[in-house]
C-alpha cells in the first residue's frame, strides 16, 4: 500500500488484444497476459460474444443436480482434449480452489481405499499452488508461507530441479536429471504416509518461470505409480497452451491421476476452474448414499454458466480457430522459436542478463548481480521493481517475479507487437536502473 503513495495504481478502462488503455489515454502492451491469464487477447469478439449469447439465456443456476447445456458440452469438448485417462470433472471457481478439492480428494480416495495411513502430501519445494490454507501447505515458497507456518499442514518437500543453478553441473541441453535421485530418496521414506504428489508440470510459475526437463515430469509419474502416490498436476498455470501443447502433461506425454486447471480456461475472462480425474479415482467415491464414501465439496459459483460459455470458446480459438485466423495454438508455436532469438539478440549479451529461458511464447529474463557467478542482486536493491516503473513509463506491463523479466503474453499475440515489446523491455532494461 506505500508502495502505491509513490507509484499510483494504473486505472485502466479498456483492453483490445495484448494492448490496455488506461483513464489517462496511455497505452500499455500486456506482456504478462494479466497473471498468465490472459489467453486470447482482451475483448476478444468470440469470446465477448460467447459470453453475451450465454447472458440472454442464463446467468447461473444451482450445480448440484442441476446442469446447464454449456457446462454438458464443455464437459464432453474438454474430455475429448485432456491426457488419457482423464474422463471426470469436477468444477470450482479459481485456482486455489481446485488445489483444495485434488487435496481433499486425494486424502479421501486414499482412506476409502483402505490406505488411511496415507495422509500427507508430497510437494515440490519452490512451489506454488494459491493462497488458501490447504494449497499453502503445498506450496514451498517462504515469503508467501512464512507467517501462516503455524496454521499449516506439514507437507514433505522434494528439492525441486533448479536447472540455471544446477546443484549437479549439469546442462539443460544434455541433462540426465540426477536431481530426481533426491526425489527417490523422498519417496523411499515417506511414500507410505503420502497420499499425494502435487506439482506444476515443466514451469515452477511463481518461483521465477523456472523451467524443467520433460524427463524429470516422468520421473515424477513414475515415482508416484511405484510407490502408490497418486499424481496431482498443476496446470492451472500451464493449461491450454502456454507450454506450446494443450497441457503440459501432454508434452511430455504423461497422465496425471488429477489435474487442476483454471487462469486461461476462460481466456482470463471469468472465475473458473475445473479439477479432471480417473474412473478410478471416481469409483473410489461411487456407492448408496448410505455408504457415506461421497465427495462432499461444492462452490456457489461451481459450473458457472458463463464460464462454461467463455471456456467453450476458448476451446474453438485455440484449437479450430475463427473468422479466418489460425488456431492459436499453431501461431503461438509458429512465434515461439522467433520471440525467444529476437529476445536472445536483443538481450542475451547484457551483463546482467543471467539467462533467458523459454517454453513456448513464455521467456523468462533472469537479472543478476555477477553473470559468470550467477550471484543474485540483493532483494532490497528491488532491481526488478525498478525495471517494471520504467517499462510502464514506456508502454510495457512488465511486471517482473523478484529479479525475473517475463513474458507470457497472449497465444495470438502478432508478431509486431511481440517486436515492440522485447524492444521495450531492452530499453527498460537499458535505462531503468544504474547498473
Ligand atoms: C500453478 C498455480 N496454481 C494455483 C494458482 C492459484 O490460482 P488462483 O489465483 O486462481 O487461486 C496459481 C496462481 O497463480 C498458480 O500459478
Amino acid at each position: 500500500m506505500k508502495d502505491y503513495e509513490t507509484l499510483p495504481p494504473v486505472v485502466v478502462d479498456r483492453g483490445e488484444g495484448a494492448r490496455l488503455f488506461g483513464v489517462d489515454g496511455k497505452t500499455y502492451i500486456d506482456i504478462v497476459g494479466s497473471w498468465w491469464c490472459n489467453l486470447l487477447g482482451h475483448c476478444n469478439p468470440h469470446i465477448n460474444n460467447a459470453i453475451k449469447r450465454q447472458l440472454d439465456s442464463l446467468e447461473h443456476v444451482i450445480f448440484a443436480h442441476f446442469s446447464h447445456p454449456p457446462a454438458i458440452e464443455y464437459a464432453e469438448r474438454l474430455c475429448a482434449v485432456l491426457p488419457a485417462g482423464l474422463c471426470k470433472l469436477h468444477f470450482s471457481d479459481n485456482g486455489s480452489s481446485a488445489v483444495e478439492c485434488a487435496l481433499k480428494m486425494s486424502f479421501q480416495y486414499q482412506a476409502q481405499m483402505g490406505k488411511p495411513r496415507k495422509q500427507r502430501f508430497m510437494c515440490l519445494s519452490e512451489g506454488y499452488h494459491g493462497e488458501t490454507i490447504g494449497a499453502l501447505s503445498v506450496g514451498a515458497m517462504d515469503v508467501f508461507t512464512g507467517v501462516f507456518k503455524p496454521l499449516l499442514v506439514d507437507s514433505i518437500r522434494i528439492p525441486a530441479p533448479d536447472c540455471y543453478r544446477c546443484p549437479y553441473g549439469q546442462e539443460r541441453a544434455s541433462c540426465a536429471c540426477p536431481c530426481l535421485d533426491a526425489a527417490r530418496a523422498v519417496f523411499e521414506r515417506h511414500a507410505d504416509e503420502c497420499c499425494a504428489l502435487i506439482a506444476e508440470p515443466l514451469l515452477q510459475g511463481a518461483a521465477g518461470m523456472r523451467i524443467y526437463p520433460e524427463e524429470y515430469l516422468r520421473g515424477l509419474r513414475a515415482l508416484c505409480d511405484n510407490y502408490d502416490v497418486l499424481f496431482i498436476a498443476d496446470e492451472i498455470a500451464t493449461g491450454f497452451g502456454r507450454t506450446g501443447e494443450l497441457f503440459a502433461c501432454a508434452r511430455a506425454g504423461i497422465s496425471p491421476d488429477l489435474m487442476c486447471l483454471s487462469k486461461s480456461i476462460t481466456g482470463g475472462y471469468l472465475p473458473f476452474s475445473v479439477l479432471a480425474v480417473t474412473q478410478p479415482i471416481y469409483d473410489a467415491f461411487y456407492a448408496d448414499y448410505s455408504a457415506r464414501r461421497a465427495f462432499l465439496h461444492s462452490h456457489t459459483f461451481s459450473g458457472n454458466p458463463l464460464g462454461c460459455a467463455a471456456a467453450l470458446a476458448v476451446l474453438d480459438l485455440l484449437l479450430n480457430g475463427r473468422d479466418g485466423a489460425a488456431p492459436a495454438l499453431q501461431t503461438a508455436r509458429g512465434n515461439a522459436v522467433w520471440l525467444h532469438e529476437t529476445l536472445q539478440s536483443a538481450l542475451g549479451g547484457h551483463p546482467h542478463v543471467g539467462e533467458i529461458r523459454a517454453i513456448n511464447l513464455i521467456n523468462a529474463i533472469e537479472l543478476v548481480a555477477d553473470k559468470r557467478a550467477k550471484t543474485p542482486f540483493p532483494p532490497a536493491r528491488r532491481t526488478g521493481r525498478q525495471i517494471y516503473k520504467k517499462a510502464l513509463e514506456l508502454g510495457l506491463l512488465l511486471r517482473p517475479l523478484g529479479d525475473v523479466l517475463y513474458f507470457n503474453p497472449p497465444l495470438n499475440t502478432e508478431r509486431s507487437i511481440l517486436a515492440e515489446a522485447a524492444a521495450l523491455c531492452k530499453q527498460s532494461i537499458e535505462t531503468g536502473i544504474q547498473w
